[in-house]
């Protein structure tokens, strides 16, 4: 019998009560349907090819203080880093010669000169010493637009900046009401990026204490408004050191949260065809194979961590992030075998940039 998720799965457009009951259903067989529909139309637009993202987490200092995020500014119980140049150059270089297609420079948020002058320089090392080959992904937080500009102008291309969530309210919910946590100026940043010319990304956390499924139904709706080019959503994980860890009596479980995430995956998928959707690390943090089971639901991108292991346990944004995870060449056979059962391989040696952003520019 046919029931009301594959009617929606057979229309052409959602709306947003649509997307409410594809989020809502837990039922096997109708979760599956949703998945087969969105990895269909994964190999349909974007194909099955894999795109690797070395991860390189350079330094955790933060002005910010996001009440979920383990590197918080209040956070004092972990040492905080800069990685020296010559190590970065190393992961840098790892990523060159294993022919991955891009590598993505992470920070906690900074906006002193300092700061700004050294990834400015991060940039221009990484293309001198690869030949232009690497491709180079920013999530450094929220800049001005100069800054922006500066970074873009040495050779940054892409730039992930996650609204966290869209519904004002739980913004402020899970971030300070004040002038560095200002949910404007984070829409704003986005516009800024898109409007530079960075293929831009953003994304949201799934299962937040008093995170509804319609706040999430609008999220999706929030993507597709902003015709963004790059989507990375993760469950939510606690963390000790946070003030949001006094409200983990609210949150469902974390198989739910993880499930849910993948059904936000797979509904996004099957509303915006062409662009790059990342497994994130969150998912792996859940599930030991999360980023694969990643996906079977529609995903095509992987960010394996080349930090370097003495830094990691200090990047710890939440409990269990996975750490011997990108650093070894075994690690990535044992990806690149588990990518090829399900039927996909690793783009190997190609940039792999969202279809979307170019049809953006034709319109
Ligand atoms: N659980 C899941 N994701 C988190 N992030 C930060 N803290 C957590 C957490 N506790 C995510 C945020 C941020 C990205 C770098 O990591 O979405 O944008
Ligand atoms: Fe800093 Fe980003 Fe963590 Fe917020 S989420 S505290 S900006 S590192």
């Amino acid at each position: 019998m046919e029931t009301e998720v594959d009617k929606i799965l057979l229309k052409e457009k959602f709306n947003k009560k649509d997307i409410i009951t594809l989020l809502s259903t837990t039922d096997t067989t109708e979760v599956n349907n949703l998945y087969k529909k969105a990895y269909n139309i994964k190999i349909k637009y974007v194909g099955n090819k894999v795109y690797l993202r070395g991860l390189v987490e350079f330094s955790n200092l933060c002005k910010k203080n996001c009440y979920y995020c383990g590197i918080r500014n209040g956070n004092k119980n972990l040492h905080r880093y800069n990685i020296p140049n010559d190590e970065i150059k190393k992961a840098v270089v790892y990523a060159w010669k294993n022919n991955f297609s891009s590598v993505i420079f992470q920070s906690g948020e900074r906006d002193d000169s300092l700061f700004i002058e050294r990834v400015n320089d991060i940039i221009k090392t990484t293309k001198r010493i690869t030949n232009s080959e690497v491709g180079i992904t920013l999530s450094c937080g929220e800049q001005t637009e100069e800054t922006y500009k500066k970074w873009f102008n040495s050779g940054a291309h892409r730039y992930l900046l996650r609204i966290e969530t869209s519904n004002k309210d739980l913004y402020y919910k899970i971030h300070p009401e004040n002038s560095t946590h200002n949910f404007e100026n984070r829409l704003k940043s986005l516009n800024n990026l898109k409007k530079i010319g960075y293929q831009t990304g953003t994304g949201v956390m799934i299962g937040l204490p008093y995170q509804t499924i319609e706040n999430l139904a609008d999220d999706l709706l929030f993507f597709k408004n902003i015709d963004i080019d790059m989507v990375g959503m993760g469950p939510y994980i606690i963390h000790k050191d946070t003030p949001l860890y006094n409200l983990r009596h609210l949150l469902m479980s974390k198989k739910e949260r993880f499930n849910l995430t993948l059904r936000m995956i797979a509904v996004l998928r099957i509303m915006m065809k062409d662009i790059n959707i990342a497994s994130s690390t969150a998912l792996q943090a859940i599930v030991p194979d999360g980023r694969v089971r990643g996906l079977k639901a529609g995903t095509n991108v992987i960010m394996p961590n080349l930090t370097p292991t003495k830094y990691i346990e200090d990047y710890f944004l939440y409990e269990n992030k996975p750490c011997l995870d990108g650093d070894t060449d075994e690690y990535l056979y044992s990806l690149e075998n588990k990518v090829n059962k399900i039927g996909d391989i690793i783009g190997y040696g190609e940039w792999g940039d969202p279809k979307h952003y170019f049809e953006r520019q034709k319109k």
